[in-house]
């Protein structure tokens, strides 16, 4: 059996977000989507909130589960089972990033492997900041997030400022 966590910071989650999991889903046997605290970007939505989404996002696929980590994310792996960290990545500052990351993880674990999709060329230009700039400037989101969650991101996000 073969388990896998997609973890990130999910703030919020988006379309590109949804197919990596999606794709880990068919991947793996089953996979943790685990909201991790990624120290160099300050949340807009809390824990509670991102749960809340996620939940309503990935609503239909049947081998995840939604999970919470405020630790390490090796160390989530290994407390789940999990052999594999699945991650996704748009361009080469991605992919530099996840790089320098699976190298890190793979130092504090070993027997913790990584795999880093490239995401699909439709979603090559969603980040979870960009959505932020486009509601506060009044942007139609709709190709970018799912609809179950659009209005509490709208919602939020002016808020926030
Ligand atoms: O969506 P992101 O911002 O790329 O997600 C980053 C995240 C949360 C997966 C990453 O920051 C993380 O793994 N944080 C937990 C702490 C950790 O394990 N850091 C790496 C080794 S120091």
């Amino acid at each position: 059996m073969i388990i896998a966590i997609c973890p990130g910071s999910f703030d919020p989650i988006q379309n590109g977000h949804i197919d990596i999991i999606k794709r880990a889903s068919m991947l793996a046997d089953k996979v943790y989507v685990v909201i991790g605290i990624n120290p160099d970007k300050e949340a807009t939505f809390s824990i509670k909130e991102k749960i809340k989404m996620l939940k309503k996002a990935l609503k239909g696929i049947n081998n995840i589960e939604i999970a919470y980590n405020d630790g390490l994310t090796v160390d989530f792996a290994k407390k789940v089972n999990a052999s594999l960290i699945i991650k996704g990545y748009r361009n080469l500052e991605d992919l530099k990033y996840e790089e320098d990351m699976a190298v890190l993880n793979k130092r504090l674990n070993p027997q913790i492997d990584t795999i880093i999709l490239k995401s699909s060329l439709e979603y090559d230009n969603i980040s979870s900041s960009s959505i932020k700039e486009l509601v506060l400037n009044g942007e139609d989101i709709s190709s970018f997030i799912p609809k179950q969650i659009q209005s509490m991101v709208i919602k939020k996000i002016k808020k926030s400022v």
